[in-house]
């Protein structure tokens, strides 16, 4: 009874063919798309805490991360160009694996996306104090970070012990929390973010970290690789060693699923999407693997070591390897480029909790349009105050974590959808169609369950264990009695995606910037 509550797949889809979307990207603008929500924190800024977890065995964990970004990638498009609607693996959830499901997962992408926002407003942080500070107008400790704190030590027989407490230096992340606050008013007055505007930042990401490729690379010395593996591969919930970083630096390729959600509005999507979303990863990996590579090679990263210290790394290495300026302008780069991440982190959290409360599953209140602006405007306050606190008050490596931690645990849910499909709808029209499924999609399943318990227990697991809780007290008390599926409230059924506010992603249409 409990899994039997499924949101038709027809109706779905019925809804999505009533929407009628321009079909206008090609897969170059869907490249952009994702590689635009893709580079952002996770290179610019967790690289230093990659650092502190692996030493320079970090690179490997660049590359485990990406194998299991590049697995699921591939079962996404499947999913992505047959179920071309938004509301991302919620709405996937809801018609293949049951109501429940759908809202733990629906619950779980809170955490992939309103964390992640946090996470990147904290990182852009990083790079924005450092600019403050450079140019005499530094803000106080105090305001420049969060007051909570865990730290790794390790102990006899390395084993890992984490610490937590207050940082007396850090009190309220000021700037973090109020790019947050700006982001939510841009959000609310309706602002979109043109594929134009996307290419550019992307561009300018791409340009910074060619940039610091280039000129980290002559600098590269063997000795700076040794010892490759201070903190060895890591043990299950440990959250150090390289396999506790791979599960870090996951952060720094999330995003890439932002593909699927423009499958409505795109030309020939059985071609372009699996070209967008392997497309877009493919080019971030390689990018990374060689940033990982000239910044391990030129300066060290030791645990505890000056690399895995700084806030704003990617800086940070080019001026100590003398390119002040262009270290600089890296960090310019990131401070134009990362608001755009935030701002497509929370749309995303926007149009998910939106969607959920036009299934009825959250109050009806939370989808309320704006009569001016026509955005979900309630919704999106209440999301920005949320990532706003978050900002000010958590260090990046948390929030980065725990949002892997949402998010893996959604990845795994589409693996294991995908494949429920293939055996109940067999003969279901498939645009495109994951190669050797049952090979690919146990891979997916595997590494993502591989990353969720390479995360530390504390705080990260320990977390989401107690947010799962809450999600289901709120799911039997609330939402169970309340969804439109319940019996009684048939009436109020409707498919996804009707008066769904405009998608700040990929339309053209009236723009106010950025
Ligand atoms: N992948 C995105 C970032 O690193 C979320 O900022």
């Amino acid at each position: 009874m409990l899994f039997q509550r499924r949101k038709p797949l027809d109706l779905i889809l019925e809804t999505a063919g009533k929407r009628a979307l321009t079909r206008q990207l090609g897969a170059f603008d869907l490249t952009m798309l994702g590689i635009g929500a893709v580079i952002g924190t996770g290179i610019f800024v967790l690289t230093a805490v990659a650092a502190n977890k692996a030493g320079p065995g970090m690179m490997y964990s660049f590359i485990i991360a990406g194998i299991v970004c590049a697995l699921t990638a591939l079962i996404y498009s499947e999913i992505a160009a047959m179920v071309p609607v938004s509301g991302s693996a919620y709405t996937y959830s809801y018609a293949v694996l049951g109501e429940l499901i759908a809202w733990m997962v629906g619950w779980a992408l809170i955490l992939e996306y309103a964390v992640a926002a946090g996470a990147v407003s904290v990182g852009w942080s990083g790079y924005a104090n450092g600019f403050l500070a450079q140019h005499g107008l530094g803000l106080p400790d105090f305001l420049t970070a969060g007051p909570f704190w865990i730290e790794h030590v390790k102990g006899q027989g390395d084993v890992v012990h984490l610490v937590d407490g207050i940082d007396h230096k850090g009190g309220f992340n000021l700037i973090a929390f109020l790019l947050a606050l700006a982001v939510t008013g841009l959000l609310v007055a309706g602002t979109s973010k043109s594929a134009k505007v996307t290419a550019v930042l992307v561009l300018i990401k791409i340009a910074a970290l060619m940039a610091f490729i280039a000129l980290a690379f002559p600098k590269v010395q063997g000795a700076n690789f040794e010892p490759m593996l201070p903190n060895g591969w890591g043990t299950p919930l440990s959250g150090v060693g390289v396999l506790g970083a791979a599960a870090s630096i996951f952060f720094a390729y999330v995003g890439f699923d932002a593909v699927s959600t423009a499958a409505e509005e795109t030309k020939n999507p059985n071609r372009n999407i699996p070209i967008g979303l392997i497309g877009s990863l493919a080019i971030c990996t390689i990018i990374y693997l060689l940033v990982a590579y000239t910044a391990v090679g030129s300066m060290g990263a030791q645990p505890g070591g000056p690399l895995s210290e700084s806030k704003e790394p990617l800086a940070f290495v080019l001026r100590q390897i003398g390119h002040p300026l262009v270290g600089d302008a890296v960090g310019f780069a990131a401070i134009l480029a990362l608001p755009s991440v935030v701002l497509m982190m929370m749309f995303g959290q926007t149009r998910i909790l939106f969607t959920m409360s036009r299934d009825g599953l959250l109050p009806d209140k939370l989808s309320e349009v704006h009569p001016k602006f026509h955005t979900p405007h309630v919704i999106t306050w209440i999301t920005g105050v949320f990532v706003a606190f978050f900002a000010a008050l958590f260090p990046v490596d948390i929030l980065a974590d725990i949002s892997n931690a949402g998010t893996l645990f959604a990845f795994a849910a589409v693996a294991i959808g995908v494949l429920v499909l293939r055996k109940t709808e067999p003969n279901r029209p498939r645009p495109f169609r994951t190669p050797l499924v049952w090979i690919v999609g146990p891979l997916a399943l595997a590494g993502c369950g591989l990353l969720f318990f390479s995360l530390g227990w504390n705080p990260t697991i320990k977390f989401f264990v107690f947010w799962a809780i809450v999600g289901l007290l709120v799911y039997f008390l609330y939402a169970r009695r309340r969804s439109h599926l319940a019996p009684g409230n048939e009436h109020k059924l409707h498919g996804l995606g009707d008066r769904l506010p405009p998608d700040p992603l990929v339309h053209e249409g009236p723009s106010t910037g950025p």
